[in-house]
């Protein structure tokens, strides 16, 4: 997928995103980083189509099957977790009982197996973004746009989902973008982390990720703590610039 010129203007008058190139390598991890509001949202709606950019352009082929796991869980209040997790199935017209095999196969892997039969409104705002990441994986996505999904968790059940979603993503090569505010999360999950300015956005740097395997003890390396302090240094200098 290649994003080219790319840019977002709310009301005529907003700038949200800056004319932007940016090529998502297929089987990655790419990780936007960037201050609040500084149009990440914006910039994953309009990969993921349900945005339409102002300018530019973006080429994707073959078609891929998007998940989407918006910044709001997005849950029906009046489906369970369960038919929930399972809609994109069932309104693919898949057979109820691999709607329900297929929904319950991810809800145990975020941690929500025993929350299968409760409502939404019963559900505390991690739980609820654990069952739209669920959602999102339910369908097999060959791209999955994840928008900030574990910011409302600890961070042991962060890091274990990290490390769910790093071995799911990598057996299956599938393309992710995912917009986080956790540095290390970025370092732990991305391939690629590009580190956006303060609104409009604009890339300020990218950062390879060279890492291997993600299991937990890469945390602990000074490798990691190295990237993870030069990341740092260049987002708060984009935004010490803007202050200035
Ligand atoms: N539908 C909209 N209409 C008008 N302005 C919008 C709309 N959506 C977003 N914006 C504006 O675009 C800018 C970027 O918003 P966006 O949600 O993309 O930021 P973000 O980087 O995701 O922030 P956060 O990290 O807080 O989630 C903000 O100034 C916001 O007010
Ligand atoms: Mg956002």
């Amino acid at each position: 997928m290649e994003l080219r010129g790319v840019a977002k203007t709310f009301d005529r008058s907003v700038e949200a995103v800056a004319p932007m190139d940016l090529a998502l390598r297929a089987g990655g991890v790419t990780a936007l980083l960037g201050p609040t509001g500084c149009g990440k949202s914006t910039l994953l709606r309009m990969i993921g189509g349900v945005e339409a950019p102002t300018g530019g352009s973006i080429e994707v082929r073959p078609k891929p099957r998007i998940g989407f796991c918006f910044q709001e869980p997005r849950l029906l209040p009046w489906r369970n977790v369960l038919r929930n997790v399972g809609l994109p199935l069932e309104l693919d017209g898949r057979p109820r009982d691999v709607c329900r095999r297929e929904a319950r196969r991810r809800l145990e892997m975020v941690g929500l197996g025993d929350a299968a039969e409760l409502l939404p409104a019963a559900l505390s705002g991690g739980m609820r973004m654990r069952a739209a990441v669920a959602r999102s994986l339910v369908a097999d996505p060959d791209l999955l746009l994840l928008d900030e999904p574990f910011g409302a968790l600890d961070e042991v059940t962060r890091f274990r989902l990290d490390e769910e979603v790093a071995n799911l993503v990598r057996e299956k090569a599938i393309t992710v973008v995912l917009v986080t505010h956790s540095i290390s999360e970025a370092v732990f999950l991305a391939d690629e982390v590009v580190v956006l300015s303060p609104r409009p956005a604009r890339i300020i740097e990218r950062y390879e990720i060279p890492f291997g395997e993600r299991i937990a003890s890469l945390r602990g390396t000074e490798a990691f703590a190295r990237l993870q302090a030069s990341i740092y240094d260049c987002l708060r200098g984009g935004m010490v610039e803007d202050e200035s």
